[in-house]
């Protein structure tokens, strides 16, 4: 596919039941996943729960033991990396030590054979667009480590791939210089219409960068979903559990009708539909929760002044709670304090499956 400039498209990439073993360790354990054409699209999760991994069977390097993979309908399952017309950035950027920025960044254009005349017209495209075409006589040692990083996105880009992979490119930045990546790096990928898959660990990331999402839970996608869907619906306990800084607390509770209790608190859910009464798992994340003159008794275990804000970490019966105040204020040790929950942003999950109720 191509559009009017003659520039290709990305690819819409799908993965049906994905499996891949190393030893007795199953690391993917069948994954599902639709990646639509030119979308930003990030891999999130923990340390170990197979985003690398996924992002080496989409390029290639990797072969799954079960399941298939396609890019705009061609199985590529078995496809070596040379035939997908993918760019792969590494977290260590791997840039050759002993070349100049110039040479690689032009590496993957003399790999595929491009004439020699275009090269250099090729390499200062792609090193402008990143910014780093005053740099192209030095070598990697020379360079910070943005700079760096500026150059393995550049060696990525200057062939115009159909897929995009990206695994944490920006985790040997510093946090402010990390900011400002980011943003250049959602830009970028905006004008260069190419499909992107990008592994972070880091979700404000990918919230802020992704189009969509899949969060990876020990070898499987716990969801798929926008940043705000996952973030303001999560599927499980699990994803609840994982997504927001901090997460959002899970409190033991109970359901009748529509009354929600925790201990002897007990508050009404508007929207929630009529259930079964039973026991609940009840998610409120720290800033729907509020202070006030009677509620939920807690007390006072931590407070974090934020600077901004505060983070009160509070016993309530067995459970630590956390609230985040939207004013700083002074507190006493162990001072006796009640809660009250935003209804309107309170989740319901069934404590058996871990499925959250609509
Ligand atoms: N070549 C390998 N040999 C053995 N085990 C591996 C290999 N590659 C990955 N694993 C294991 O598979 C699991 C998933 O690894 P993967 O690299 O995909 O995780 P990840 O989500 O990218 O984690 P991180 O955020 O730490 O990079 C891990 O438990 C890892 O130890
Ligand atoms: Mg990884």
């Amino acid at each position: 596919m191509s559009d009017t400039t003659g520039r290709s498209h990305g690819g819409r990439v799908v993965l049906r039941g994905i499996r891949k073993s190393f030893g007795s360790f199953e690391a993917l354990r069948g994954i599902d996943l639709d990646i639509e054409a030119v979308e930003f699209f990030a891999l999130l999760g923990p340390s170990g729960s197979g985003k690398t991994t996924t992002l080496r069977v989409i390029a290639g390097l990797e072969i799954p033991d079960e399941g298939t993979m396609t890019v705009d309908d061609v199985d590529v399952t078995y496809a070596p990396p040379g035939e997908r017309d993918v760019a792969m950035v590494f977290q260590n950027y791997s840039l050759y030590p002993h070349m100049t920025l110039e040479a690689n960044i032009g590496f993957p254009l003399k790999m595929d054979g491009v004439a020699k005349d275009r090269i250099p017209g090729l390499v200062r495209e792609a090193a402008a667009t990143v910014k780093i075409d005053h740099l192209l006589h030095r070598r990697p040692g020379e360079l910070s480590g943005g700079q760096q990083q500026r150059c393995a996105l550049a060696r990525a880009i200057v062939r115009q791939p159909k897929l995009f992979l990206l695994d944490e490119p920006l985790s040997n930045l510093d946090a402010q210089l990390r900011l400002e990546t980011r943003v250049e790096l959602k830009k970028l990928q905006r004008s260069l219409n190419v499909t992107t898959v990008y592994v972070t660990h880091d979700q404000e990331e990918a919230m802020t960068i992704a189009d969509r999402m899949a969060v990876f839970l020990d070898g499987n996608i716990a969801q798929v979903g926008t940043p705000e869907e996952v973030f303001n619906r999560p599927r499980n306990v699990d994803v609840a559990a994982f997504i927001g800084s901090p997460p959002m607390n899970l409190i033991e509770g109970h359901l009748d009708g529509r009354w929600v209790s925790i201990g002897d608190h007990r508050f009404e859910l508007p929207r929630l539909p009529q259930c079964p009464a039973g026991k609940i798992i009840v998610g409120a994340r720290p800033g729907h929760i509020s202070l006030a003159a009677s509620g939920l008794a807690a007390t006072l275990y931590l407070s974090e002044n934020l600077g901004e804000s505060m983070l009160l970490n509070l016993s309530v019966g067995e459970n630590l709670v956390k609230v985040r105040l939207p004013e700083v204020r002074e507190f006493a040790d162990n001072e006796a304090l009640y809660l009250t929950f935003d209804a309107e942003h309170v989740h319901v999950f069934d404590p058996e499956s871990g499925l959250r109720i609509e």
